[in-house]
């Protein structure tokens, strides 16, 4: 039976595409602004890499620095190596809204008696400025982050600090995530997975499937018994 459900953080409550997507429609970005989309896709791709490589060679650094890396790589490739509006865009990462159907889908799962909880990547410092911005205060008790371990998922410890922080059997838990690499390796940790592909992306092969697979996260509440 599941009691509690756990969120990624990045793509699956909070729109990562939105610190390109609102510095683009600002004054004085008319040059840049019709390829935000490159500049977000490739700011996403960079930092993600760097996780996996810094995980792979023992060279942690937090997500922070790893956002800033990603970001300095993405601007140099688009020509934009600008330092206002590099600390533009940071500022609006530290604030990302969340989807549109997050708050009442949180609601719904709090209201079936489910616990709520957040596993990422991110600092504590990053999660807290994007769940208060977002408006999602008091809806979580907990916010899980790697820096607990210091290594970045799909590191088998990072899922492990949910059972330990929960005292749950992982099978207790259902594990969302928009990035199908997280899921699937969720999947294999032992927890009930749903992945939410907004992108219709394939399903990534790797060690672990999803059981449920859904194109945003409205329908989640139906995935978990009543009270
Ligand atoms: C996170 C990244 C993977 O929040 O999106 O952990």
């Amino acid at each position: 039976m599941i009691r509690a459900c756990v969120f990624d953080a990045y793509g699956t409550l909070f729109d990562v595409g939105a610190a390109a997507r609102i510095a683009a429609s600002e004054p004085g970005a008319e040059g840049w602004a019709p390829r935000w989309p490159e500049l977000a896709a490739n700011w996403r791709r960079k930092q993600l890499e760097y996780t996996w490589l810094r995980a792979v060679a023992g060279a942690h650094a937090d997500f922070w620095q790893v956002t800033q890396d990603g970001l300095d790589w993405a601007l140099e490739a688009a020509g934009l190596a600008d330092p206002a509006l590099r600390a533009r865009l940071l500022a609006l990462y530290w604030e990302l809204p969340a989807f549109p159907e997050v708050p009442a889908m949180l609601t719904r799962l709090a209201d079936r008696g489910q616990r709520l909880a957040i596993l990422s990547n991110g600092s504590m410092g990053m999660l807290e400025g994007a769940v208060g911005s977002a408006g999602l205060e008091g809806m979580f008790e907990a916010l899980f982050s790697v820096e607990s371990v210091g290594v970045f998922k799909p590191h088998a410890s990072v899922y492990d600090l949910v059972e330990q922080g929960m005292a749950l059997a992982p099978d207790e838990v259902l594990f969302v995530s928009s990035n199908g690499w997280d899921a699937c390796a969720g999947a294999g940790h032992g927890f009930v997975t749903a992945w939410v592909n907004r992108d219709a992306a394939p399903l990534d092969r790797l060690w672990g499937r999803p059981h449920h697979i859904l194109r945003d996260l409205s329908a989640l509440p139906d995935l978990v018994a009543g009270p």
